[in-house]
């Protein structure tokens, strides 16, 4: 059934005027006992009620896939008089018409408007913004009355002259607002409407300015000291016509001045031109990542306490908390909140600053089980996910960037966000309603790998990111050195390990794709690995009986993913440790992994024995490291290990963003492997949990919580000269089974407990 019975979608009949406002005026009763309204956008759009800006969502309606848009309910009873009201929407581009939709089509633009898979372009990016919205007027004497939009309504020219996610926005305090006529009624496809039941964008932590800062070439810039995702709020009340005009950057360079080339073509122009009257600016259809704020033109004197940074994301509540003795990695995980903070913003993006802020999934896929231990992100993965399973292809492909702009390709580890995600959100809240919702993409997912190219069983061939960003294939490289057909098809084999997990958890029968699995690892050692190690075999022939000469193979990914996937025996698995230990001594006590073999090296270790090594690399400073970031001031993630090299230069302006998640992916190794709590596929939600602690005196100490469904869960470890202290904290109606170094399996109700053992 349609969500709007009243309303039909319109558009200014101007289609150049980037941000229309639509205006309508109506009477309002005697007796007005609630009034609300249901408001449906394609781009962003803020609503005033006689002037008055009231509600807290940001960005509103978010983003979906083109073939759905969200409509978000507003109460306007507070705001109603009786007598002649006003209801005006100023829509500005945001994701549906904007910059980045338009940058990243351009090449499919050029292939005659359809996408590689056949898809119409002009519906899924179409030219202008739109509205749909109804409000409904209900009285006391029952009477209801219902006001939609339609041709009646008018346009006008709004103050906001520009509004773009990348470029920024301009608005004109000084601009006289012109009628551009009546709405035009939109009567081509446009996409059908659902009731948001996702956490809408909201403002979230503010920050002041920590100091201002003459740069060597005179630039005058705020440092907030935290590099977030939002805008700035600025309190200043001066004359009609004065311009405030800011730069937005997340580092300074090494002489110390504003920068911010590596947001490429995204300009991040934001200006204000006064009206007089307004007392706070704030940009209001468009967002940026940013630390630092340079003042291009600002008027009067500057005052610190005039300016504010807000951060944006998406309305998710905290669950999850940590702290350890080494403040270094207590920075780390301050940096890995906001990675997530500063990426959640409806959509999990890669980035939050440069022209791309695109729904990566790889990144997602990655990052998953960390986020869902951050904040509770059912709601808004269950979103993402809707949006990818109405954007997978008819063959299953899972296109890299969900909701899809450009699907060029069809990458591993990045299309697996399909299975992983959704197996991930049910084993973090047990919603098995949510996973049944899921399984058809799962299942689609797997069979489009199982039908790719000539192998059956493995994933050969096809574009790939693979171990994206990776530091073993030479300076300048993205791909890494690991070999994209082993790591596609390890994340064949890992697909439909969790498709298979699903089914059962689900009672469908799965045994077709049981069956596969096994034929997937068969074939894999066989393609794959020589003596229970890595091997590549020159391109083309790695599946022929007579391939002779092996080059490069061994790579730390390659090793990670046959040990942490399941795809060495148990006889490998000790000769196969000692080599990844003996490549990270030889690189250094260091990683060389990227996207892919980054989130699970520490796991790979820990699970065979070598939690040493895992901690050392957790605790390494030079680079590559987590802590290097840290040390080099870091309050974000950053895209590459050496997004800042040693000598403070940058890795390059072309893909260099200081806030990317998805190393941040190292937090459920600390959660599931240094304090060691894992979800079973039988515990999901928290019913039960496993716990084995690998404690390491350099630490001190580790302490992390959760609040999951049952109350709160709590555990922690503390080293106390020869002893170690246990607690766990575990709430009624979960139990855990725990295993303490050395020791036997016992299981834990609720309750408080505390174990003393010698260190
Ligand atoms: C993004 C990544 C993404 C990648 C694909 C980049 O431009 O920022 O995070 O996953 O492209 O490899």
């Amino acid at each position: 059934m349609a969500l709007f019975k009243n309303a039909k979608w319109i558009r200014s009949p101007k289609t150049e005027e980037i941000c229309p406002k639509f205006v309508k005026t109506f009477e309002v009763g005697k007796g007005l006992s609630e009034a609300k309204a249901l408001i449906g956008a394609r781009g962003v759009y803020f609503v005033t009620v006689n002037g008055i800006e009231f509600s807290d969502k940001r960005l509103a309606p978010g983003w979906t896939s083109f073939r759905r848009a969200l409509a978000d309910e507003e109460d306007l009873t507070p705001y109603l008089h009786e007598g002649k009201n006003e209801i005006a929407f100023t829509l500005g581009s945001g994701w549906a018409t904007g910059e980045i939709i338009r940058r990243h089509t351009e090449g499919w633009m050029a292939h005659g408007q359809k996408d590689p898979f056949g898809r119409s372009l002009s519906k899924m990016y179409p030219e202008t913004v739109a509205l749909v919205a109804e409000i409904s007027l209900s009285y006391e004497n029952g009477e209801k009355c219902v006001i939609g939009t339609d041709g009646s309504f008018d346009v006008l020219s709004s103050q906001y002259r520009y509004a773009d996610f990348y470029n920024g926005e301009t608005f004109d305090g000084t601009a006289k607002e012109v009628s551009l006529g009546h709405a035009e009624v939109i009567d081509s496809w446009m996409p059908k409407c659902e009731k948001r039941n996702s956490p809408c964008v909201a403002e979230h932590e503010r920050v002041g300015v920590r100091e201002i800062i003459r740069t060597p070439k005179g630039e005058t810039v705020l440092d907030f000291g935290q590099n977030l995702a939002g805008y700035p709020v600025i309190r200043y009340t001066g004359k009609a016509g004065e311009r405030i005009r800011l730069s937005f950057g997340e580092v300074l360079d090494k002489d110390g001045n504003f920068y911010n080339d590596n947001y490429r073509w995204a300009k991040n122009d934001v200006l204000f031109i006064t009206d007089g009257k307004t007392e706070v600016y704030r940009p209001h259809l468009t967002f940026q990542g940013f630390r630092y704020l340079r003042l291009d033109e600002f008027p009067g004197e500057v005052n610190p306490d005039d300016f504010t940074a807000v951060a944006l994301y998406s309305d998710m509540k905290r669950i999850g908390r940590f702290e350890s003795g080494n403040g270094k990695i207590n920075k780390l995980y301050e940096n890995i909140l906001w990675g997530q903070r500063s990426n959640f913003i409806d959509v999990p993006t890669d980035c939050p600053q440069r022209d791309e802020r695109l729904g990566w999934t790889g990144d997602a896929e990655v990052f998953c089980r960390t986020a869902c231990l951050n904040y509770n992100t059912k709601g808004f993965f269950a979103k993402w996910l809707k949006d990818m399973a109405l954007d997978q292809c008819p063959n299953g492909a899972v296109g890299s960037i969900i909701p899809a702009t450009f699907i060029g390709n069809c990458s591993a580890a990045w299309g697996d966000a399909a299975t992983v995600c959704p197996f991930e959100i049910y084993l973090a809240y047990g919603d098995k309603k949510l996973l049944r919702e899921n399984f058809p993409m799962m299942k689609k997912w797997v069979d489009y790998i199982h039908g790719f190219g000539e192998e059956e069983y493995l994933w050969i061939g096809g574009s790939h990111y693979g171990d994206w960003v990776a530091m073993d294939a030479g300076y300048g490289s993205y791909i890494g050195a690991t070999q994209t057909d082993l790591i596609a098809s390890a994340y064949f084999y890992r697909s439909t390990d969790l498709l298979v997990r699903a089914g059962k958890i689900l009672g469908i029968d799965v045994s077709e794709y049981e069956a596969m699995k096994e034929k997937i690892r068969t074939e894999f050692r066989r393609a794959f690995m020589k003596d229970g190690m890595p091997v590549v075999y020159p391109k083309g022939d790695a599946l022929k009986d007579d391939r002779k000469e092996v080059v490069r193979g061994v790579t730390q990914t390659a090793i990670v993913l046959i040990l942490h996937f399941g795809l060495a025996e148990e006889g490998e698995k000790k000769n196969l440790t000692d080599t990844l230990v003996s490549l990270i001594e030889a690189n250094g006590g260091r990683m060389t992994t990227g996207f892919v073999g980054t989130p699970y090296i520490l796991h790979a270790l820990t699970e065979n024995g070598r939690s040493d090594v895992a901690y050392d690399l957790l605790l390494q400073e030079k680079n590559p490291s987590w802590l290097f970031s840290v040390n080099h001031g870091a309050t974000t993630m950053w895209e590459h290990w050496d997004s800042v090299n040693e000598n403070g230069e940058f890795w390059s302006t072309d893909m260099n963003s200081f806030n990317h998640y998805a190393y941040g992916a190292v937090y459920d190794w600390i959660f599931g492997k240094a304090l060691g709590a894992q979800i079973p596929d039988e515990g999901a939600g928290y019913r039960e949990v496993a716990i084995a602690p690998h404690p390491d005196r350099r630490l001190g100490f580790m302490s992390a919580s959760e609040e999951t469904a049952f109350g709160k869960f709590a555990l922690a470890w503390a080293y106390r000269e020869n002893e170690i202290e246990y607690h766990f904290e575990i709430p009624e109606g979960m139990t855990a089974e725990l295993t303490l170094p050395g020791e036997s399996e016992r299981t834990l109700t609720a309750g408080n407990y505390k174990f003393v053992r010698r260190a």
